[in-house]
């Protein structure tokens, strides 16, 4: 961390924001003056940019670490994000334009999205759902997604979305763990010009477990195994029911869905979400960060709904702010590299928000491809999922926001539920690679192992001080973990340790630097080194695995993987068995945990009490000279290591974005 902190100081470019911006901006400076003097007020103001049916009679109740907001108000999320739009007389305004990667396409109307959203959630009710049950969506980029979750969040059921790229055991523990009846999932999706399948993956995923019924959307049209009496086709059940649906309000602390997420160990962990401050913190922020105006713009996030960036910044956030919005099915270079700019063209898309991996990769396929492209709508543009790059930030701001639009890099995470720490668009002057300040009503710190608060100029962990209202509540099922994982470690302080290093500049910016734990971030996605270690150590020619997550400049890191061979594998067919176990991986976990190199080695340098020295190992992954290993219970085994090492490697694939 020493290295990236000395290289931070020395950037001292600012942007201001532009002034027409600024004059107009949802949010000013005010804010943060006014969130200051008495912070729960300024989050009852934000609650009520939604529609309550019972108002709550306390703010906040706040047994650390558990949180309850807006206790005893009551609101349905689906009618906050679809149907109050279209009483106010806006059910012909677009809320999604839907784009297929094969070029097909679909507009729908508030109007119609509340008819789908109705008909659903009837659908999901004649499948014996009931609120506070638990559905499972494996869907691709597709409008039946959001369709799905608002249709749970109608009736008060509790969505888990798994991401489509993970494998059938990675979704049957999450149905397991999450104990859920239904599924709902496509035939398969379009991804850089093929149908990958999905309801293969969920037939096999689905066995020894709870699920009974399969509710199937034919995407792609390609042949699906039928099990009659389990599988239904979407459009037989949900186009045969009544458009009209009465929704019934929920209490604010109402579940609104579980999200798995990695953490330091092989299993992940479920994070739950509940209602009214959820939304009220995931509505504010899109509409304070993005400077999100309904009636002119044009936003266009560019994550998959099976990761939190989808849940809160493509259905709740922008949803409940009467957004018109741009849904991609596919891969950013299907059917060239240059779909984003062409997409942005043809929808006048004005705020886009999407990866640091992805600006990587556009960086790499070069400038003269937004170039051909127009590009003007452009008015803000958003980062988000691991640390940007200086180099990235200002490629973003300079070739696709053509130095006019300003670059919000937002922090948070799975468990924030919503964004916490960003620059606001017309209120900073930005510095590139910086996410700033903790936004209005928010509270962050930079401390150091004992929970102090570090200078200026220093580093230390991110701490939230303060509970806010967008805050997991909890790990489905573990609450112990829950206090473990996040309140144990700043117990007396009663902060949130958020697992990240960060820095305070001279100015009391903050600059995030990624991962403290054993967690990686590849792509921005998160995969916990655990977990493909104990995939690795799962197949039968491994003795034993080590994890590391390697610098990468385009994904941010690279999955590295040291593993010893059981005796009789020899190591002469190491490159076969390598490629195996890279396939192993994705059948266990998915393809995004696909390790980028693997290396055979003898021994693993483990410490006296037998703890796995993975700083050595990114050493070795990162071509660095080693660092102290006087820890090793065995001196010499670095020597063995680097000596013997049998690298494979492959090249990394074009991230997905996020
Ligand atoms: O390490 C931080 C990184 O992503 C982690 C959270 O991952 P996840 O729960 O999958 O959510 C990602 C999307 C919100 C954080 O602990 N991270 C996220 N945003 C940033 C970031 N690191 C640096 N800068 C960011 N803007």
């Amino acid at each position: 961390m020493e290295s990236a902190l000395s290289n931070l100081l020395h950037e001292d470019r600012r942007f201001n924001p532009p002034p027409e911006l600024a004059a107009s901006a949802n949010v000013t400076e005010a804010a943060y003056a006014q969130a200051e003097q008495d912070r729960l007020r300024f989050w009852e103001e934000q609650a009520r940019r939604l529609s309550w049916s019972q108002p709550w009679h306390t703010t906040l109740i706040w047994k650390p670490p558990f949180a309850q907001w807006f206790v005893g108000g009551k609101l349905n999320v689906a009618y906050n994000c679809v149907d109050r739009h279209v009483e106010a007389g806006y059910g012909d305004h677009i809320a999604i334009h839907w784009e297929g990667e094969p070029g097909d396409t679909r507009s729908l109307s508030y109007a119609q999205l509340q008819q789908e959203v109705s008909k659903a959630a009837h659908a999901l009710t004649s499948l014996g759902v009931h609120p506070g049950d638990r559905v499972m969506i494996y869907l691709p980029m597709i409008p039946e997604a959001a369709i799905s979750m608002l249709a749970c969040a109608r009736i008060g059921a509790v969505h888990s979305v798994v991401f489509g790229g993970f494998s059938a055991q990675s979704l049957r523990s999450r149905a397991n763990d999450a104990g859920a009846a239904v599924l709902i999932t496509a035939d398969g999706g379009f991804r850089r010009g093929s149908a990958h399948a999905l309801k293969a993956i969920a037939d096999e995923a689905v066995e020894g477990t709870g699920i009974e019924t399969i509710l199937v959307v034919r995407r792609t049209g390609q042949d699906v195994f039928w099990r009659a009496g389990r599988d239904i086709w979407w459009h037989d059940l949900v186009d045969a029911q009544s458009a009209e649906h009465a929704w019934q309000a929920f209490d604010a602390e109402h579940p609104l869905f579980i999200l798995y997420t990695s953490g330091t160990t092989a299993e992940p962990k479920g994070i739950l979400h509940t209602s009214g401050g959820y939304l009220t913190q995931v509505s504010y922020t899109h509409h304070a960060v993005f400077d999100h105006k309904a009636d002119t713009d044009v936003y266009w996030c560019a994550a998959d709904v099976g990761w939190i960036t989808g849940h809160s910044y493509i259905v709740y956030g922008p949803l409940s702010n009467r957004v018109t919005q741009v849904m991609y099915e596919g891969a950013p270079d299907t059917p060239h590299q240059g779909r984003f700019w062409e997409l942005i063209d043809k929808y006048r898309v004005s705020i886009l928000y999407t990866a640091p991996t992805v600006i990587r990769t556009f960086m790499r396929w070069g400038e003269q491809l937004p170039a051909q492209y127009e590009l003007s709508s452009l008015r803000v543009l958003g980062s988000v999922g691991e640390p940007i790059n200086p180099e990235a930030w200002m490629w973003y701001r300079e070739h696709v926001g053509r130095g006019r639009c300003p670059v919000v890099d937002t922090w948070w995470q799975t468990e924030t539920g919503a964004i916490m720490i960003s620059p606001l668009p017309g209120v900073s002057s930005t510095k590139p690679g910086s996410a700033q300040r903790a936004l209005p009503g928010i509270s962050a710190d930079v401390v150091d192992e004992t929970g102090n608060s570090v200078s200026y100029g220093e580093g230390g962990y991110l701490a939230l001080t303060e509970p806010w209202p967008a805050m997991l509540r909890g790990i489905w099922g573990d609450a112990q973990r829950y206090q473990d994982t996040y309140w144990s470690r700043y117990a007396e302080q009663g902060y949130y340790f958020a697992g990240d290093g960060a820095k305070k500049d001279e100015d009391g910016d903050l600059w995030l630097l990624g991962r403290v734990d054993d967690v990686m971030n590849v792509s921005g996605h998160r995969i916990s080194t655990t977990e493909v270690e104990s995939a690795l150590a799962s197949h039968p020619a491994v003795a034993e695995a080590a994890v590391v997550g390697a610098h990468d400049c385009l994904t941010g890191q690279g999955i590295v993987g040291f593993v010893i061979l059981r005796g009789e594998h020899d190591c002469g067919a190491a490159q076969v068995l390598l490629t195996q176990l890279r396939r192993h991986v994705t059948d266990q976990i998915g393809a995004i945990a696909k390790p980028r190199q693997l290396m055979v080695v003898p021994e693993l340098p483990k410490t006296r009490s037998g703890k796995i020295m993975r700083r050595l190992l990114r050493d070795v992954a990162d071509r660095r000279e080693l660092g102290d290993v006087t820890a090793l219970a065995e001196g010499g085994v670095m020597e063995m290591i680097r000596a013997s090492v049998s690298v494979d490697s492959v090249a990394p694939s074009i991230p997905e974005p996020r």
